[in-house]
């Protein structure tokens, strides 16, 4: 029997949102994660099991996910900003290095790269109807000091990746991708998160993949798997599971790692969540078309990401763009007071005070034109098509 998820519950993961909730409740929130006799059992049974740190479960996630990746090796963590620490300094990013990252993205990434002692260079995206990086922006920030670039699918949409493989092999450069919205998504029917050299996932609670916190990193390349092998988990040569198990009776730490592990209880949850992955993108995709069919164009509104044939999308987000002029904050607040939830994906890192001073700085004229018309409507798997007309509604109202 499915549990009632909505009911009485404030919305997860806004992370940052100015907008106050009306007294009674979200009438649509953001985000939403579903919870059943399915995930309750999983989680149930991890506990039960009586062994909690990173064990069986997890080593059934990671194969599972590698195989639906299609990819060689695939390392459970504590979260997506682990991964993507990881696959930096797995590729090599250290003090002296730049990596050339988007700004309109989550801070993840930037401070992932600092905290590998490389500099962030901000690129920008390509226009408000494809709010992914612009390949050709990308090459002009690349220097002799890059070392990486990072991709993000925005919004679970796939990067134009033709272009950007050929400017990371023409440049040298390592790609890292920060896949945190697209588990799931295709390019030319191969799943986004394998094209470079190592992709990170984020299992965040309102991801499209949901454990609470947790994430994947995964890559195809075997030295690199050892190294983020052994920096999961501080570098030690054997885990506490395989000790248990007998299979190795003492360590040898090679390394200077972290503990980035995931537990065996949100690696249970996610062992369902991956279950039905597919059947929620195709949902989501449902979702996102009808938002798509009420509001794209309408209004001067632009919905972003016009189906395109060489990819699948995850569609981890419904993002409009509003015409110009348009007051988004109390477009914000009209919405909120007819219970409809809305955030903003994202606030471009370059404008944050920690990145303000940066000496790698360039302009970024599509980020700063299109950040303050970037809306985020309502988005999950088990929202209702009458919500979707509650949210369309809503805008229109305020437009
Ligand atoms: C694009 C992107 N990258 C990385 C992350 C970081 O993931 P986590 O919150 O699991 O650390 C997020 C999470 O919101 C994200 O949206």
């Amino acid at each position: 029997m499915a549990v009632n998820t909505r009911a009485g519950r404030a919305a997860v993961g806004n992370r940052a949102d100015g907008v106050r909730p009306p007294e009674q409740g979200w009438v649509v929130p953001l985000s939403d994660v579903r919870v059943n006799d399915e995930i309750e059992r999983a989680a149930l049974e991890a506990v039960r099991s009586g062994w909690w740190s990173m064990g069986p479960r997890v080593g059934e996630l990671e194969r599972d996910f590698a195989a639906f990746c299609g990819v060689k090796h695939a390392f459970a963590v504590a979260n997506g900003t682990a991964a993507l620490h990881l696959a930096l300094l797995a590729v090599g990013c250290s003090p002296g290095d730049d990596v050339v990252v988007p700004s309109l993205n989550f801070v993840a990434a930037a401070n992932t790269i600092c905290h590998t002692g490389a500099a962030p260079v901000f690129c920008d995206v390509t226009a408000a109807d494809d709010l992914n990086l612009d390949p050709r922006d990308a090459a002009q920030a690349i220097g002799p000091a890059t070392r990486a670039l990072v991709v993000m699918h925005y919004g679970g949409h796939p990067c134009r990746m033709d272009e950007i493989l050929e400017l990371a092999r023409a440049r040298g450069i390592a790609i890292v991708e920060d896949a945190a919205h697209a588990p799931g998504a295709t390019w030319q029917r191969r799943k986004c998160g394998t094209f470079g050299d190592v992709g990170c996932f984020s299992f965040f609670s309102n991801k499209n993949l949901p454990t609470g916190e947790g994430g994947m990193v995964v890559t195809d390349d075997d030295e690199l798997g050892e190294k983020i092998r052994l920096l999961r988990s501080h570098g030690m040569t054997t885990l506490t599971w395989d000790r248990h198990r007998g299979h190795a009776h003492s360590y040898d730490v090679v390394t200077h790692g972290y503990n980035y592990r995931l537990d065996e209880i949100r690696a249970a949850i996610g062992s369902v969540q991956l279950s039905r992955l597919n059947e929620d993108n195709s949902r989501r995709a449902r979702l996102v078309a009808l938002y798509r069919a009420a509001l794209d164009g309408v209004n001067g509104i632009v919905m972003p990401f016009s189906p395109r044939p060489e990819t699948d999308a995850a569609h981890h987000l419904a993002v409009i763009v509003l015409p110009e002029g348009c007051p988004r904050d109390d477009l914000r607040s009209s919405m909120a007071a007819a219970g409809v939830q809305t955030s903003v994906h994202y606030p471009p890192i370059h404008q944050f005070t920690a990145y303000g001073a940066l000496e790698t700085k360039r302009a970024l004229p599509v980020t700063d034109a299109v950040a303050s018309r970037l809306l985020t409507l309502p988005l999950y798997p088990h929202m209702s098509e009458a919500d979707v007309s509650t949210v369309a509604s809503a805008v229109l109202a305020g437009t």
